[in-house]
């Protein structure tokens, strides 16, 4: 079966009470709730981690080399400045949909350059929290052409 990790950075694990203007009000429990329950009706796995220390995200990363078929990735702010979590993408060989809930091509300009896009096969940005639904969608289609 897929498998694929949604890893999520720093800040998001506060998503429901951190400026719900911008991330609306959905916790990061809700998403995760609703990646398992899309998941489990087209037939992936799916597991989770979130952490707000750059190392271990790129930790994250390399352990998901052969162990996931792709990683679903909303760096936060280290999408912005973090060379080593890019490396750490691109070193792991695993397919990463980069996914934002704000649309950062519309908000402050240091947020309209992603280290991460460089490495991910694409983006989905804008759409909230159900941007993590659609990458795991464009994750399985990417998976099925390339299988
Ligand atoms: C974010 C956008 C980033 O610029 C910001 O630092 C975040 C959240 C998003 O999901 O919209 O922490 O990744």
């Amino acid at each position: 079966m897929t498998s694929l990790l949604v890893l999520n950075g720093p800040n998001l694990n506060l998503l429901g009470q951190r400026q719900p203007e911008i991330y609306g009000t959905t916790t990061l429990a809700d998403i995760e709730e609703a990646c398992r329950a899309h998941a489990r009706r087209i037939g992936v796995s799916v597991s989770f981690h979130q952490s707000n220390h750059e190392g271990a995200l790129v930790d994250a990363v390399h352990a998901a080399r052969g162990v996931h078929d792709g990683i679903i990735l909303n760096a936060g702010a280290y999408t912005h400045t973090s060379v080593a979590l890019m490396d750490a993408v691109s070193s792991a060989e695993v397919p990463t949909v980069e996914v934002h809930l704000s649309n950062i091509h519309a908000r402050e300009r240091f947020r309209h350059h992603s280290f991460i896009a460089r490495v991910a096969i694409g983006q989905i940005i804008g759409f909230g929290a159900r941007g993590y639904t659609l990458a795991i969608d464009a994750m399985v289609d990417h998976l099925g052409q390339v299988a």
